[in-house]
């Protein structure tokens, strides 16, 4: 793709998407609806995130607490998913082409200062911190897209920040759609073979797949680890990137994993046996009170039997012998009742 080419297709994607945020930035965003009102727009954001990265913690994190790990965003808009992203997550970067949604994303996240929103030249990440990120996400951004390569260039870059082993979770256009290059609302689609090969050709194990054929194709990519994992032979539009790590920093990293591995196995392990004296209590405990109950129920059905007894007794003296001894005798028993009920209600309450 000839570099004036590339540039103009960015000139009309910023263009598009500056004139749609301005017409109805939340509209075009998540075309739910047509008036969104603030609580409803950012509890949009917080389902997606619930949907997508909550219930695949154990992927995402990798036993990291999601305090500590640093993401980014691809595509951010008005700042929907950055705002629910920044609750979770100790540090988030985000990027979006257009100028009028990175300063709506910037409204959106005035209260989160660990979270980072920057106007990008729509087919990098140049303009981020130059460090490693623990996770990348990115959902109905590359579906407009109309450029592979740009895609392509995308993917790459997140493989050249993210930490080996991380993630890189989005979603394209999984559907047959027709695609112009100038379009900025369709983007290109991907069929599950070209998904793989992507993966593969940014140097990425396309770990999972999910939606093949679909609008909402996701796709897990995880970035693999040394220098050979990127197959600089695809044919991409761009210079490919050079591994951005030294040997010497490539060791570094590889004992710096090697320790967060060591770390997670010893404290999984004192978890490990925290859970199993805890299970262990637990089950001594159930003993005890399923004997106790046992002693319990034994003891009420011989208080039940006294009480009958003491009850007919009662019945029976009551219609024999003078009224004085009758009363006499009503009153002893009575006032036996009334100590056994007061034992028992102290034993059992
Ligand atoms: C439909 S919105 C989605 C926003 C956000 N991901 C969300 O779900 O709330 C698409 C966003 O992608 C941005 N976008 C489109 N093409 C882009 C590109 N090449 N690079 C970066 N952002 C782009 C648009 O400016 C727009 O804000």
């Amino acid at each position: 793709m000839a570099e004036t080419n590339l540039e103009r297709q960015l000139d009309r994607m910023r263009q598009d998407w500056d004139a749609r945020a301005r017409e109805n930035a939340r509209y075009y965003v998540a075309t739910g609806r047509e008036l969104w009102d603030n609580d409803g727009f950012f509890e949009s954001g917080e389902t997606t995130v619930a949907q997508q990265i909550l219930t695949d913690m154990t992927n995402i994190c990798q036993g990291k607490n999601p305090k500590d790990m640093r993401v980014i965003e691809i595509g951010c808009g008005a700042g929907r998913i950055t705002r629910a992203l920044a609750r979770l997550f100790g540090e988030v970067h985000a990027v979006d082409i257009s100028g009028e949604m990175v300063e709506m994303a910037r409204q959106a996240v005035t209260d989160f200062p660990h979270a980072t929103v920057y106007q990008n030249n729509g087919h990098d990440l140049t303009v981020l911190p130059g460090q490693l990120y623990d996770f990348a996400f990115s959902t109905i951004v590359f579906q407009h897209i109309p450029s592979r390569e740009i895609v392509y260039s995308y993917v790459r870059e997140v493989h050249r920040l993210l930490r080996p082993g991380a993630f890189f979770k989005f979603q394209v256009q999984g559907g047959t759609v027709d695609a112009g290059s100038e379009d900025t609302w369709v983007g290109v689609s991907f069929s599950d073979e070209e998904a793989v090969e992507m993966a593969q050709a940014c140097g990425f194990e396309p770990s999972y797949r999910h939606g093949s054929g679909d609008q909402y194709f996701w796709l897990w990519f995880r970035r693999l680890e040394g220098p050979d994992a990127v197959d600089d032979d695809s044919g991409d539009a761009y210079e490919p990137r050079s591994w951005p790590h030294s040997a010497q920093e490539e060791l570094e990293i590889a004992c710096r994993r090697l320790r967060e591995s060591e770390d997670r196995f010893t404290d999984l392990h004192a978890l490990m046996e925290e859970r199993t004296v805890w299970a262990q209590r637990l089950d001594r405990e159930i003993e005890e009170l399923t004997a106790r109950a046992h002693r319990l129920s034994q003891e009420l059905e011989a208080e039940t039997a006294l009480v009958a007894r003491l009850g007919a007794d009662l019945d029976r003296l009551a219609w024999a012998g003078p009224l004085d001894r009758r009363m006499h005798g009503a009153l002893t028993f009575l006032v036996r009742v009334v100590g056994r009920a007061h034992r028992l209600w102290h034993r059992h309450s």
